[in-house]
């Protein structure tokens, strides 16, 4: 009875955080756009092509992963990025970690490279950063979806607690 009881409390506590959090999404609906998604930030991929058809809005932020030991993040000027240069970059993104976020919280153009000469390899981006659109119309269709879904998922618990329940009774009365 306690397996059961508590397989009906977690889905309980999932929705109540599921709506809570549907709730709460749509006031800040940013997007965090890992670089060059499973593949990170290395050599030997084409970043110009990951960013193409991508719109990145004011209050997203990019997520550069990558080998520590290796590469870096800088964010230099539109000359340095053709260029490769990364004498002077307009702000070291580095942290140390090989895992960094950067907040892309101004509509402009940002570039970012890596030094150490990886960016002659293609290792460098450029993203054009611009306002965000109304919110969507679709998005309480959306989680009306969701929630229904999510009840579907306890009723059937449910329903197989009360027959257990009823069965358990059943023999008691016996
Ligand atoms: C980028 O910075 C370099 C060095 O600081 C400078 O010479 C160059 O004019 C800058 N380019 C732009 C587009 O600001
Ligand atoms: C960037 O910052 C990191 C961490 O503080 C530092 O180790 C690295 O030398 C810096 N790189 C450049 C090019 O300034
Ligand atoms: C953007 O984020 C950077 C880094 O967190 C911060 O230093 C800067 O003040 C922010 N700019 C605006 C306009 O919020
Ligand atoms: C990436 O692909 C674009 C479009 O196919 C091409 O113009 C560009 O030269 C490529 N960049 C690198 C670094 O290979």
């Amino acid at each position: 009875m306690e397996g059961l009881r508590r397989g009906i409390g977690w889905p309980t506590v999932a929705v109540v955080l599921t709506c809570a959090a549907l709730v709460m999404i749509p006031e800040v609906s940013s997007t965090r756009f890992i670089v060059g998604g499973n593949m990170g930030w290395t050599t030997n991929f084409n970043y110009t092509v990951w960013a193409q058809g991508k719109h990145f809005y004011n209050g997203d932020w990019l997520f550069f992963v990558y080998d520590r030991n290796q590469m870096n993040v800088l964010e230099v000027n539109s000359t340095d990025y053709d260029a490769c240069n990364s004498d002077h970059p307009v702000h070291n993104w580095t942290t140390g970690a090989g895992r960094d976020v950067v907040p892309l919280n101004v509509t402009r153009d940002y570039y970012f490279i890596s030094g150490k000469g990886f960016c002659y390899g293609g290792m460098k981006v450029a993203v054009h950063v611009e306002n965000p659109p109304p919110p969507p119309v679709a998005a309480p269709v959306k989680s009306g979806s969701t929630r229904f879904t999510f009840r579907a998922q306890i009723v059937v618990p449910a329903a197989f607690a009360i027959a257990a329940l009823w069965d358990s009774f059943l023999q008691l009365a016996v």
